[in-house]
């Protein structure tokens, strides 16, 4: 018999979904802990407040939660999903956690592996996950993106402490065969050799193994970043990609709906925002509430926008997401929505 061709023009966004840790921990508590105050990080940053994860709240829990509203939202069967990329640094296993993930959702019919890029880990998995659907080989993927970097901070460490969060956020993303392809397109970019001015590297230790032989421990120090430089990186960076996507696409900076950046601090948010003159009611920003949730952020914020009805089907968005690796990357994708 005759294999059916299907024909497959392009990758659909049909639900979102979020979850953050219930513990809210303020400027002014952060003051409590080290030398810093409210006003020098909300001018510095735009942050108020970070939500921080308590005992029982795991890193696949927060995914489950996330992926399981993109779900809701797209209608599915759990047992549709043929593909889970779990986006995250801070997996609750080094072996990876997206199959627990995929084992909570009784999603028991989708492959499903963590990818690690940082803050362009969602980015960089939703990219990944469309060009499965494309192939035509899947039909269904759940990209989430989650991090529990609270767990890593140094929090004695005012420089880098008052910025992180926790938090998840997930998208349903389906193959279509219209010809109207929600991922417009894409850039990714990463650079090894600036790696070293934001890091989670590993700590050194050698214990004996047996005689004249020694092993490796494993283990991890907490962040290490130099912020000046990742600012620097960021907004020199950002701007050129997203241009160079725009002009390679024609699309004129005026008519994106929606400006949704990876969310590291405002500044650099409102300086991507002026170089291509986008107003700031088009800038998605909640790092106010939530702070950097590193994978997190681009999904957490896009579906808050989904759920108050700022992002509507049809509507066009520009995005970046950008940091440690270093990796970099920007996309345009339009919101479809449930169908
Ligand atoms: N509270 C009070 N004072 C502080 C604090 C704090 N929390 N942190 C630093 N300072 C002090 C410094 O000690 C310094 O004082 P000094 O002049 O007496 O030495 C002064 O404030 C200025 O410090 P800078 O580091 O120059 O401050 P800057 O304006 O560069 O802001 C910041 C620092 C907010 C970290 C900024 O550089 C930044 O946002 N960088 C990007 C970081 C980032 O986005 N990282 C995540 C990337 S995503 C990922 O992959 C995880």
């Amino acid at each position: 018999m005759a294999e059916t061709l299907k024909t497959i023009f392009g990758v659909s966004l049909v639900g979102s979904g979020s979850a953050t840790p219930i513990q809210r921990l303020t400027n002014d508590e952060l003051g409590l802990r080290v030398d810093t105050n409210d006003s020098w990080i909300r001018s510095r940053t735009g942050i108020r407040t970070r939500h921080v994860s308590g005992p029982n709240e795991t890193l696949s829990d927060l995914s489950h939660k996330a992926g399981r509203a993109a779900l809701k939202m797209a209608g599915w069967d759990p047992k549709s999903v043929d593909l889970i990329i779990l986006a995250t640094s801070t997996p609750d296993d080094l072996f990876g956690s997206a199959p627990k993930v995929q084992a909570k959702l009784g999603a028991e019919n989708a492959v499903a592996f963590d990818l690690t890029a940082a803050c362009s880990g969602f980015l960089f998995a939703l990219v990944t996950a469309a060009q499965f659907l494309r192939g035509g080989s899947m039909q269904r993927a759940l990209v989430i993106g989650a991090d529990q970097l609270t767990k890593w901070v140094d929090w004695d460490d005012r420089r880098s402490c008052v910025l992180f969060g926790d938090g998840a956020g997930a998208v349903a993303l389906e193959a279509n065969n219209s010809s109207e392809d929600g991922l417009i397109g894409f850039y990714m970019k990463s650079d090894g050799a600036r790696g070293d001015c934001l890091n989670l590297p590993q700590v050194q230790n050698h214990l004996p193994l047996v005689p004249g032989k020694t092993h490796q421990r494993g283990g991890f120090s907490s962040i290490q970043m130099n912020g000046q430089e990742v600012y620097k990186f960021a907004v020199r960076e950002v701007p050129a990609l997203l241009g160079e996507l725009l002009e390679a696409h024609c699309i004129n900076p005026e008519s994106i709906d929606w400006l949704l950046l990876h969310q590291a601090n405002q500044r650099i948010l409102d300086a991507v925002a002026d170089r291509f003159s986008i107003p700031t009611e088009k800038v998605l920003s909640n790092l106010f509430e939530y702070g950097n949730t590193s994978a997190a952020t681009i999904p957490l914020m896009l579906d808050e926008a989904v759920q108050d009805g700022r992002v509507q089907s049809g509507h066009l968005i520009a995005s970046s997401g950008f940091g440690a690796g270093l990796s970099w990357g920007a996309a345009l994708f339009r919101w479809q929505g449930p169908t």
